[in-house]
């Protein structure tokens, strides 16, 4: 593994080239906003396509400002409270961003993560970082540096940081003045909750809606993604595996030989940190084919972000009525 140090990262950084570098939520591929060869390399390297826009990583609110044109009073608040933390706020761009970054959009996501080395290292920089998370597009996200060895090998040098603590990525916040007050939407759900940023909105006395919503522009929120080297199944509370297992065998024209039946923690806190390392840890030992029951008690705001995930990542899912839904 070609790790690296703060020093080393930003030469490289500043030079043109991209490093794999710490955060709470997972690991992210980074270059040096002020870099076009640098961004480029972003997308070759992920073999990631130019439609989705990249997060800019900035380790102060000051920087976050200078590169947007209408930072609103509800980005301050939810700023001031969240950050270093796993909420990437949307705000209109500075022309000086590059489009490389926000995919053409007039908009551009800012997050400051927390994370003490890439804070380190974001404050010995101009202006910010881009990094979408480290791992080939469409694949499952890194939350260790081992998991970015495997995806990349030496071509990509990493800043090691140890495991995640939050191991899913950023909740992704889009904010909106209408006439009767803010609305902020939430394109990705995360660690932070539609509950818990309405309530901060709320304490500061904001007139604020907050809800799930996909993006009206954001391409990024693809059906398929962080998919892991075997496929996975959700399945109804309820399913056996030996008595109907024909209705998945027949669905994928095959039969599985060791399927594993995955459980989460009952913890969300947990569940998250561990769902990516987990999800690539079955076809490490063996596995064929990665089970996962839809658990009733798992409906929460606070398992909102597990399950989306686990819901791009799947190849398919069996509802309670036992048809093959893809
Ligand atoms: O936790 C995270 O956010 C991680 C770490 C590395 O910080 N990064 C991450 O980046 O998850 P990535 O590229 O995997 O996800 C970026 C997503 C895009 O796919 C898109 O959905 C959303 O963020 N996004 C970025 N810029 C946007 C914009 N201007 N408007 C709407 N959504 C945007
Ligand atoms: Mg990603």
């Amino acid at each position: 593994m070609k790790t690296v140090d703060i020093n080393l990262a930003r030469e490289l950084l500043i030079k043109g080239d991209v490093v794999a570098i710490p955060t709470e939520t997972v690991y992210g591929l980074a270059a040096w906003i002020y870099s076009e060869a640098g961004l480029r390399k972003i997308f070759s390297t992920k073999e990631r396509p130019f439609f989705d826009p990249l997060i800019v990583h900035i380790d102060s609110i000051e920087k976050a400002k200078s590169l947007t044109g209408n930072w609103t009073v509800v980005h301050e608040i939810l700023a001031k409270s969240c950050w270093p933390g796993p909420l990437t706020l949307i705000a209109k761009k500075k022309n000086s961003v590059n489009s490389l970054i926000t995919s053409g959009l007039d908009s551009v996501g800012l997050r400051c993560p927390q994370h003490e080395l890439t804070l380190k290292l974001l404050s010995t920089i101009d202006g910010g970082l881009a990094a979408p998370s480290a791992n080939k597009f469409g694949k499952t996200s890194p939350s260790q540096a081992s998991h970015v060895f495997h995806e990349f090998g030496d071509d990509v040098s990493i800043l090691d940081g140890g495991p995640c603590q939050v191991g899913i990525e950023s909740t992704v916040a889009g904010i909106e003045k209408h006439s009767d007050g803010w609305k902020v939407l939430i394109y990705r759900p995360g660690h932070f909750t539609a509950q818990t940023l309405k309530q901060i909105l709320a304490v500061h006395n904001i007139k604020a809606t907050v809800e799930y919503a996909e993006s009206p522009v954001a391409p990024g929120q693809l059906k398929h993604h962080y998919m892991p080297n075997i496929p996975l199944v959700i399945v109804p509370e309820h399913f056996q595996w030996e008595k109907q297992r024909n209705l998945i065998e027949q669905k994928f024209g095959r039969e599985f030989l060791k399927p594993a039946f995955w459980e989460l923690s009952t913890d969300p806190r947990i569940a998250s940190r561990e769902l990516y390392q987990d999800l690539r840890k079955f076809s490490d030992f063996g596995h064929d084919l990665i089970l996962i029951m839809r658990n009733s008690a798992q409906v929460s705001d606070d398992w909102m972000g597990i399950w989306n995930r686990l819901d791009k990542a799947k190849s398919l899912s069996i509802s309670n009525n036992l048809a093959a839904l893809e």
